[in-house]
């Protein structure tokens, strides 16, 4: 089998590279992302415009980053450099650097409140009735303690940085290859309870019955940030995971793969989600904190609540994990590729310096009245989800459509796609897609919201 150069790793098969790219893709932005998003954005419409997203620009971008990682085995700097020497290009990788780091300084945050929530459900604490209010207080007991929430983002950091520093093929493969399936099953089994509550149908009609007056430019900048955040699109982590894939594998079929597992769970999530907030009684809008106000509410509909609610915060832990990896992943590769860094010092001075970032972040549900209500009433973690998650990714599809349609050339992408020997299906609309659909698509957004100034 030929491999890219041993030093820099690789993924052993196939399936090791779709469970590490699934295991990037899937995490916090399918099941809190996702959700919350969908609740402030109107529901049934937003879903809609969300798949289109993945299907039209999510899986062109996605081939388009696998290419570029493929073909240059490099992280996004040196891919640019790589292709284009001497240009402005690898600016754009740079981008997607920054872009990698102040999502991982709130992520992390987020993913310090699954542990906040786990360790409760570790002590007992979910499985007996619960009201909605209670829930509420829960999570600002949990999440508005600003020691902790320090300490859980710094825990979660650290985590990241000794599965990083141990290098990709090892870690990453064998954990996602066991633990993303049995999330997938708890999750079904979370839904179906959903579901079946009373009410719990009212919850699937507002997911899926598309209400367009509540469409507006807002909505779609939220559907395609979220497509590419969830796919782990538009900063270059794919570029990196790409790079690691060995060029006998048919890379078409993993990235597919890849997108309609992440899709699945994400609206998995929702099926989870609304129905319980449509049965207890409850916002859909309700913030960055909907997920977990809600979900103690299934936990105490079931029997033997508790224990999936341990299960529960575990592979939520979990998922996030494979996702923070896949950021300081990105981050790292640079450093170590690049300015020749080793593996360990970049892991543990990046991960040092995204920890401080975090902090801000950490303290803004309650934690710090100044980050609590930061600009225009919005909290600091929710703005940062938006300029990173929404508009830097966004930026970052835009130009690199751009990149691989007009500069590097579909031809050469083709070739790189096809370069395990299997053909790319559907050549011409990937290509009609990549060079027209995805940067109108996306530049017409990103100027809307400009002209309109509905940045938040
Ligand atoms: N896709 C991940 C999620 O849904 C988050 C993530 C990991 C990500 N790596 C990324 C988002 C790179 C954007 C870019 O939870």
């Amino acid at each position: 089998m030929a491999t890219p150069s041993a030093a820099r790793g690789a993924w052993t098969s196939r399936t090791g590279f779709i469970f590490a790219a699934a295991g990037s893709a899937i995490g916090l932005g399918n099941i809190w992302r996702f959700p919350y998003t969908a609740g402030e954005s109107g529901g049934g419409a937003f879903v809609l415009i969300y798949l289109l997203c993945v299907v039209l620009i999510g899986i062109p971008v996605l081939f388009a980053e696998l290419a570029i990682g493929r073909s240059t085995e490099k992280n996004p700097v040196g891919a640019f450099k790589k292709i284009v020497p001497g240009s402005m290009w690898p600016v754009l990788g740079g981008l997607g650097i920054a872009t990698g780091f102040g999502i991982l300084a709130f992520y992390s945050v987020i993913a310090g409140w699954t542990l906040s929530y786990l360790f409760k459900a570790v002590t007992g604490g979910f499985g007996q009735a619960m009201t909605a209010d209670e829930s509420a207080a829960l999570f600002t007991q949990l999440t508005g303690d600003p020691v902790w929430a320090i300490i859980l983002a710094g825990v979660f950091i650290l985590l990241t940085i000794f599965v990083v520093q141990g290098g990709v093929s090892g870690g990453i493969e064998r954990t996602t290859k066991i633990l993303m399936p049995v999330l997938l099953v708890i999750l079904v089994i979370l839904a179906i309870r959903s579901v079946t509550l009373p009410n719990g149908m009212a919850g699937v009609e507002y997911l899926f019955k598309p209400d367009f007056s509540k469409v507006n430019i807002q909505v779609f900048m939220q559907a395609l940030g979220q497509a590419l955040f969830s796919l782990s699109l538009g900063m270059g982590a794919m570029i990196t995971y790409g790079s690691y894939l060995p060029k006998s594998e048919n890379m078409p079929v993993a990235g597919v793969s890849v997108a309609f597992f992440d899709t699945i769970i994400a609206l998995l999530a929702g099926l989870i989600i609304f129905p319980a907030i449509f049965s207890v009684g409850g916002e859909t809008s309700g913030g960055p904190g909907l997920v977990f106000v809600v979900l103690p509410s299934i936990f105490n509909s079931l029997p033997a609540g508790n224990l999936f609610a341990v299960a529960f915060y575990f592979l939520l832990a979990i998922a996030a994990l494979t996702s923070t990896i896949s950021l300081l992943e990105v981050c790292v590769s640079y450093f170590v590729d690049e300015k020749e860094w080793s593996r360990q010092k970049a892991a543990w001075l990046l991960g040092g310096i995204c920890f401080a970032i975090a902090i801000p972040s950490a303290l803004s549900q309650g934690g710090s009245e100044f980050f609590t209500s930061f600009v225009g009433g919005l909290d600091f973690l929710s703005i940062q989800n938006i300029i990173w998650g929404n508009f830097s990714l966004s930026i970052g599809a835009l130009l690199l459509c751009i990149f691989v349609a007009w500069k590097w050339g579909v031809p050469k992408a083709i070739e790189s796609l096809e370069e395990s020997g299997d053909s790319l299906p559907a050549k011409g609309l990937w290509s009609f897609l990549i060079r027209f659909v995805c940067p109108v698509a996306v530049g017409v957004i990103l100027i809307f919201i400009i002209v309109t100034q509905q940045y938040f």
